[in-house]
């Protein structure tokens, strides 16, 4: 596996690639590589001629207060993991080669001037809890397909938002990519995985249980004919409530494509969406309700 910093040596070789017509298949992580990542990086391997992942912890995405220092860099073990997952290229530029560094107030020439904001779908649940956000996901993922040129780009369903955000940037703005979700890889409990889980202590990993617990209770009732929001909303409320530890910070069911709230599930297909703090940790998740 070649381990490239430059982007502009990045699109050089995805140049090459294009022009020997091969195929280049993309998995975008900020490192700290779980078995979630790696369903990625399989599907990549397996679909694509060419296997490009990238380990970017993208500082525009964090918010001032969020955990931008404290996110875990293990890079030795993610080369490991990639170079046994089949990767090809791991991109892994620095900050100052993604983004120009800031300049004096009074010379900004040089700074990043350009954004890609994707609204109204980008300001509605994270993006309303952690304003900025999605703007600095869709910048950097913009800015990412621009350098790695890939055909294929795989996200995880667990960011069940932001692959909806970068699915439409990818129509809106042309991208000769097709943006493919997979579904959310769990624990044996039921917890979604995410580089975030270390930040948990034991009893504060019991309590962490209760998100997926409230999707699976919506999904059963929904199942079970269950039709009313209201109803759904309260049930998963109640799951995570039982846990003092559990701090709901918004529970949804949605429309699927424009994450609009739905008020009963009769007729289109639906999402149930949960954010929740468990101690200082924020953790998010989502499930298809049938
Ligand atoms: P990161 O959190 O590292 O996630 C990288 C990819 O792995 C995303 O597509 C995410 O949805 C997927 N993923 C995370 N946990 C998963 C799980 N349990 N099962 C399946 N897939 C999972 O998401 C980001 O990084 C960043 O926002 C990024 C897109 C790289 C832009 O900076």
């Amino acid at each position: 596996m070649k381990i490239i910093e430059s982007p502009r040596a990045m699109q050089q070789l995805a140049a090459q690639w294009r022009c020997a017509a091969q195929s280049i298949g993309f998995v975008p992580t900020m490192g700290a590589l779980h078995d979630g990542h790696l369903s990625l990086a399989r599907a990549a391997r397996a679909q694509c001629a060419q296997f490009v992942a990238s380990v970017f912890v993208n500082p525009t995405q964090f918010g001032p207060h969020e955990d931008f220092g404290k996110y875990p860099r293990p890079f030795e073990r993610d080369c490991a993991l990639l170079e046994a997952a089949g990767c090809d290229v791991l991109f892994a530029p620095p900050p100052s080669a993604m983004y120009a560094a800031h300049q004096p107030a009074h010379d900004s020439s040089g700074a990043s001037q350009t954004f890609v904001e994707v609204a109204p779908l980008g300001e509605m649940w994270e993006g309303a809890a952690r304003p900025g956000h999605m703007r600095g996901v869709a910048t950097v993922v913009a800015k990412l397909f621009n350098i790695v040129r890939p055909d294929c780009a795989f996200f995880g369903e667990k960011d069940y938002q932001q692959l909806k955000v970068l699915q439409h940037m990818a129509r809106d703005l042309n991208f000769e990519v097709e943006v493919i979700g997979l579904p959310t890889v769990r624990e044996a409990d039921g917890l979604a995985l995410s580089s975030r889980n270390v930040y948990l202590n034991s009893e504060q990993r019991r309590a962490a249980v209760k998100l997926s617990q409230a999707l699976t209770t919506a999904a059963a009732l929904a199942r079970a004919g269950e039709t009313s929001v209201t109803v759904l909303s309260t049930a998963m409320r109640q799951v995570c409530e039982a846990d003092p530890l559990v701090n709901v910070q918004y529970i949804a069911v949605v429309e699927t494509e424009s994450l609009m709230p739905l008020d009963s599930l009769n007729g289109s297909p639906a999402r149930a969406l949960i954010a929740a703090r468990v101690g200082e940790t924020r953790l998010i998740d989502n499930m298809a309700l049938r």
